[in-house]
């Protein structure tokens, strides 16, 4: 029989003007996407971000690329060097290119260079708080988002905090591109309920690729 809508078939779900799902488009190459994360890590490893109001963040993040986005008493920054190890973040492994690469041409933004990538890890109860992503100063660059181990719940909304809520179950190898009109629309991920997941375990993951830096 012929099998049109075989389980790994990847599909897109239209999100916002801009703004798309590519469901399971990652999926296939998970395994090495794990593999990369784990080379990251162990050059600059997880930690807890301190917001400027002093509020330890539930989610363990580092950075890959020429920046990484980071905190200090100040505000939010992307720096060149991590402020953990001194040293410069780790480069952006092959296979997170290739992936940002193949879904930003999906979605339609066959131009996208990522400088950053930041590597967010969900324990259970981890959450983001609904916020946009503007700390780029360059906004027609999209962003591209990669989901990895256990599944959470995206919240996507409008340009103002108050604007209506779209709420979707992310799962691994889900890739949310939004860029164009929704570039800065409010987005946020609630608290990672328990389980287990086969490559992940206990956590979520999730690579968001950026262009931090002005373009030329
Ligand atoms: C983010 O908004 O930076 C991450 C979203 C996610 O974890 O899916
Ligand atoms: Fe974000």
């Amino acid at each position: 029989m012929l099998d049109l809508f075989a389980d790994s078939d990847p599909w897109q779900e239209p999100l916002a003007p801009g703004a798309t799902i590519l469901r399971r488009f990652a999926l296939a190459r998970a395994d090495t996407l794990f593999q990369a994360i784990a080379e990251v890590a162990a050059l600059s490893p997880f930690r807890h971000m301190v917001t400027p109001g002093g509020y330890t963040m539930s989610v363990a993040m580092t950075n890959c690329g020429s920046l990484g986005w980071t905190t200090n008493d100040r505000g939010y920054l992307y720096s060149s060097i991590d402020p953990v190890t001194g040293q410069p973040w780790p480069l952006i492994p092959a296979a997170f290119s290739t992936i940002c690469h193949d879904a930003a041409v999906a979605a339609g933004y066959p131009y996208f260079q990522p400088d950053a990538c930041l590597v967010n890890r969900y324990a259970p109860g981890a959450k983001l708080s609904l916020h946009q992503d503007k700390d780029e100063p360059d906004l027609r660059a999209p962003i591209v988002s990669v989901s990895l181990g256990l599944p959470a719940v995206f919240q996507f909304g409008g340009l103002k905090r108050s604007d209506p809520l779209k709420r979707l179950m992310l799962e691994q190898g889900d890739v949310v591109v939004w860029g164009g009109e929704s570039r800065l629309f409010y987005h946020g991920i609630q608290p990672l309920k328990p389980g287990i997941h086969p490559l992940a375990g206990e956590y979520r993951y999730n690579l968001t690729f950026r262009q931090a830096s002005d373009s030329e």
